[in-house]
C-alpha cells in the first residue's frame, strides 16, 4: 500500500519575501507533489534564533537595571566576598557589570558574540580575545570577568572548573523543554561544594498564543531537576500586573526567586 505521503530526508530553510532566512523545517512531499513544511526545531538551529533576535534587536528581556532579586536577596547568593560566579546564557545583562563590580569573579556564557561585544562597548570595559577549541574568550584586562561565546551545550566543562554561585535570570526559563535535563547535569557539575544557585523563575498558565521565552518554571519543576542534589528555598514572589504581561495576553505571572543551596 502506498503511504500517503513521503517524508523527504532534507531539510529546507524557508526565505521570507526579502530574501532572509526564516526557519528550518522538513519538507513533507505529498502523493499530489505539493509540499508542507513543518517547522522542527534541530540542536543546529537554536542559536540561530537567537542570533536572529540579536541582529533584530528583538531583545525585549534586557532590563537596564539590576535585577529586582538580586537588590533583595545578593548576600544569600554571595554570602562571601570574592565569589566565583557564573551566569549561565548572560546576554549583555547589566547584572554581570554589577557583580564585577562589586568585586567576584565573573563569568559568563553566551552563544552570540554581539551581545558579548555590546556588553563591554556599553561598559566601558577593555578586554581581548582568545579563541579556545570550543569557545571565543572575552576578558578585562584583570582576567576577573571573562564571557565565554559557546552554546551551552558544548563548554568544556572541567576546563571551566566550579562555581561558588550560579546566577540564573533568562537562562534556564530560555531553555528549550527537551534540553532542560542535560541543563540541569551541565549547572550541576558546576556547582562547588558550599554553592549558592539563585534562579529567577518565571511561573504563569501558558495558553496556545505564549508559551515563552520567558517559559513557566513552576518550583516543582525546579525541585524536579535539581532536588537530588539541592536543597530549595522560595526566597520571594513578586506578582506583575496583568498590563505589564498584556502584550503576551496572559492572565498570571510571577517572578519567583529560588535559592539551591546543598543538601544538609
Ligand atoms: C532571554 S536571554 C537572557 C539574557 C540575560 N540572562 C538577561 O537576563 O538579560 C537568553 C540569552 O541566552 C543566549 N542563549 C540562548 N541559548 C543559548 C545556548 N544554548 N548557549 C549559550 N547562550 C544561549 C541568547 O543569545 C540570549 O542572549
Amino acid at each position: 500500500m502506498l503511504p500517503s505521503r513521503i517524508f523527504v530526508a532534507l531539510r529546507l530553510v524557508l526565505g521570507n519575501s526579502r530574501g532572509r532566512n526564516l526557519k528550518a523545517g522538513r519538507a513533507i512531499l505529498r502523493l499530489d507533489h505539493s509540499f508542507v513544511v513543518e517547522e522542527i526545531m534541530s540542536k543546529e538551529d537554536r542559536m540561530d534564533t537567537w542570533q536572529e533576535r540579536w541582529s533584530q534587536g528583538k531583545t525585549g528581556w534586557q532590563l537596564p537595571d539590576l535585577n529586582f532579586a538580586l537588590e533583595n536577596h545578593a548576600s544569600k547568593l554571595l554570602p562571601k566576598p570574592e565569589r566565583r560566579i557564573l551566569v549561565p546564557l548572560c546576554g549583555k545583562s547589566v547584572d554581570v557589570e554589577w557583580l564585577y563590580r562589586e568585586g567576584h569573579t565573573v563569568v559568563g556564557i553566551e552563544g552570540i558574540e554581539q551581545a558579548i561585544v555590546e556588553f563591554f562597548s556599553e561598559h566601558n570595559l577593555p578586554y581581548s580575545t582568545e579563541q579556545l577549541t570550543w569557545a571565543k574568550v572575552f576578558k578585562t584586562e584583570d582576567d576577573r570577568l571573562k564571557m565565554y561565546c559557546c552554546d551551552i551545550f558544548k563548554m568544556d566543562i572541567e576546563n571551566l572548573g566550579k562555581f561558588d554561585s550560579i546566577w540564573d535570570r533568562g537562562s534556564l526559563v530560555a531553555i528549550y523543554e527537551e534540553d532542560r535535563e542535560r541543563y540541569a547535569k551541565v549547572i550541576k557539575a558546576l556547582l562547588a561544594p558550599d554553592f549558592h544557585y539563585m534562579i529567577n523563575a518565571t511561573q504563569y498558565t501558558p495558553h496556545e498564543g505564549f508559551s515563552g521565552p520567558p517559559r513557566n518554571i513552576p518550583t516543582a519543576l525546579v525541585e524536579k531537576l535539581f532536588g537530588d542534589v539541592c536543597e530549595l528555598q522560595v526566597l520571594e514572589e513578586r506578582t506583575r500586573s496583568k498590563e505589564a504581561v498584556a502584550h503576551w495576553g496572559l492572565d498570571d505571572f510571577v517572578e519567583a526567586v529560588l535559592l539551591l543551596t546543598p543538601q544538609s
